[in-house]
């Protein structure tokens, strides 16, 4: 069931949405050659907290930490470790979930640490377009397949693959909600927006092929061909115009 959210759910929607990505603002201007995911992980946690949120990942299903902090040929889910050190040259993604007054804000960024090579700038920059090609499409009327059509189409003319065995997801009091956002498809396809739904769009795209592997840590997932990988992520909600973006930093 898609839960269509009242102007006061949205209100706080906005509110959530809002201090995740000023969490994500805050650890970019911290982040150094040299220090650990965990240290990411614990800039995450405070920042959080001392803003009145609550990390949604932390004991989610299990997972232990309060961020998930996915490098270079990781794509999703990886878990903040002492042991990884940020190095010259990585693509480090962070991805923030608060959960503030209830609601659910969800965002990712992939950050370039100190010097990258420019293949691998061009897998980032083109990823964060895929994303937003696949926000710009929406508007009530437009179905879910015109968001994977677009995200496909951009990913695979410049010869990269996008990730099917993960996607975004509906969003509120909820951290996954219905429906599923898939990042491929066909336009014209899947269900209709309307108005007041919430959901993420967060489009993981692959150098090499889009084949996944889960690690023994039951989290951390890998490119199979080990190929770098990289993701972007923003909450949105369908709008009487279009669509608003709900995991913007206002003052960045
Ligand atoms: N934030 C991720 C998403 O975009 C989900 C992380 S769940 C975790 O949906 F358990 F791995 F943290
Ligand atoms: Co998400
Ligand atoms: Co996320």
């Amino acid at each position: 069931m898609i839960h269509i959210k009242s102007s006061r759910e949205i209100e706080l929607m906005r509110e959530t949405g809002a201090l995740a990505a000023k969490t994500l603002t805050y650890i970019e201007g911290q982040l150094e050659i040299g220090m650990t995911t965990e240290d990411v992980d614990a800039l995450c946690h405070d920042f959080m907290v001392s803003h009145g949120a609550t990390p949604a990942t932390l004991n989610y299903n299990g997972f232990p930490k309060s961020c998930c902090t996915s490098l270079n040929h990781v794509i999703c889910h990886g878990i903040p470790s002492p042991k990884d050190k940020l190095k010259d040259g990585d693509i480090l993604n962070i991805d923030v979930t608060t959960i503030l007054n209830g609601f659910h804000g969800d965002t990712n960024k992939t950050f370039y640490i100190g010097d990258v090579a420019p293949e691998t700038k061009k897998l980032v920059e083109v990823t964060y377009d895929c994303m937003m090609a696949g926000i710009e499409v929406c508007r009530p009327g437009a179905q879910l397949g015109d968001i994977g059509a677009a995200i496909q189409e951009l990913a695979e003319s410049n010869g990269y693959s996008v990730v099917r065995d993960y996607c975004g997801h509906g969003i509120g009091r909820e951290f996954h909600e219905d429906p599923q956002v898939v990042h491929y498809g066909k336009k014209g396809t899947g269900v209709e927006m309307r108005e007041g739904m919430t959901f993420t769009i967060e489009p993981m795209i692959n150098m090499g092929k889009h084949h996944t592997k889960l690690l023994n840590d039951g989290w951390t997932v890998i490119t199979k061909d080990k190929k770098l990988s990289a993701q972007f992520e923003h909450t949105i909600l369908i709008t009487a115009e279009g669509f608003e973006i709900l995991t913007l930093d206002p003052d960045a």
